[in-house]
C-alpha cells in the first residue's frame, strides 16, 4: 500500500469518478474530490476552474472524469447533416476546453521531482485512425481536441516535471448514466471493474509514455 499518497479526482460524481475515488481509498490513497453537483465545479468556467484548483497539489495522481455525450438534451448526432452550431460548441466547450483550463493547473497540481501521472478520460470514439463508421460527429471531434491538448500539455509538462506521466484514457465502455441511453447491445463493464483497469494502467506507465493515447489495457489507441 502506498502510505497516504494523494490523489485528485474531478468529476468524483460521474459514474468512473465515483468508482475512481473508491479504488483510490481502497488502495490506501487520501482521496480529494472535485465535482460540479457537490462542490459548484463548472469545468467551462476559468474563473469556477482556478476557484476550485489554485493551492491545491501536488497530488501523486490526477484523474479529469468529466465529460458528457448528451448537453441540454441534445443526442450525440446520426450523421453530419444533424449538426448545429450549438452542439458541436457545446462539446467542444465540456469535452476539450474544460479540461484544458484544469491543464493550465497541471504544474502546480503535479510534484516537479517525483514520478506521478495526470489521466484525463477520453474516448476511443476520438480516434481519427479507428474511426470506420462515423456518426457522433461533434463529441468525435472534440475528444480528437482533446488528445492534441493533452499531448500539447505534456510535452510543456516535460520540461519541468521530467518525472510526470500525462495520458489520454479510453475506459472501454462502461455501465453509467452517460451510456445508458446509447448502448444498445453493446457489452459494457461496471464502473468499478473500469476504476480498476484504469488505476492498473496508471500504475504501468513508464515516462516515456508521457502524451500517449491508451486504452483500458494499457494499449496505445491510433490518432
Ligand atoms: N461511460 C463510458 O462508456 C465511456 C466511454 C468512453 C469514454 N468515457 C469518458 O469517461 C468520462 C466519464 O464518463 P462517465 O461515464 O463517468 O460519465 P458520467 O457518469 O455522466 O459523469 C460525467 C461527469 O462529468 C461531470 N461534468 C459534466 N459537465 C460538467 C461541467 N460543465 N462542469 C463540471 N463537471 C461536469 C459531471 O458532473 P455532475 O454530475 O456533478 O454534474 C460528472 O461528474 C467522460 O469523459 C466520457 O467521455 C466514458
Amino acid at each position: 500500500m502506498r502510505s497516504m499518497e494523494q490523489v485528485l479526482i474531478i468529476g468524483a460524481s460521474g459514474g468512473i469518478g465515483a468508482a475512481l475515488s473508491v479504488e483510490f481509498a481502497e488502495k490506501g490513497y487520501s482521496v480529494d474530490e472535485i465535482s460540479r453537483s457537490v462542490d459548484g465545479f463548472d469545468l467551462t468556467d476559468d474563473r469556477s476552474v482556478a476557484k476550485h484548483l489554485e493551492d491545491r497539489g501536488p497530488y501523486h495522481r490526477v484523474v479529469i472524469a468529466t465529460g458528457a455525450l448528451e448537453i441540454s438534451g441534445i443526442s450525440p448526432e446520426k450523421t453530419v447533416k444533424n449538426l448545429t452550431t450549438q452542439s458541436m460548441v457545446d462539446q467542444f466547450t465540456v469535452n476539450a476546453v474544460g479540461p484544458a483550463l484544469v491543464l493550465r493547473h497541471a504544474h502546480t497540481l503535479l510534484p516537479r521531482d517525483k514520478a506521478c501521472v495526470f489521466a484525463v478520460l477520453s474516448a476511443r470514439v476520438g480516434s481519427i485512425g479507428d474511426n470506420r463508421i462515423g456518426g457522433w460527429i461533434s463529441y468525435r471531434s472534440a475528444k480528437a481536441a482533446l488528445n492534441q491538448i493533452v499531448r500539447t500539455a505534456s510535452i510543456e509538462i516535460a520540461r519541468s516535471h521530467r518525472k510526470a506521466v500525462l495520458v489520454a484514457l479510453h475506459p472501454g465502455t462502461v455501465a453509467t448514466s452517460f451510456t445508458e441511453k446509447y448502448v444498445d447491445r453493446h457489452p459494457t463493464v461496471p464502473a468499478k471493474i473500469a476504476a480498476r483497469n484504469l488505476i492498473a494502467v496508471m500504475d504501468r506507465l513508464e515516462v516515456a509514455e508521457t502524451g500517449g493515447f491508451f486504452d483500458y489495457t494499457g494499449a496505445q489507441v491510433p490518432w
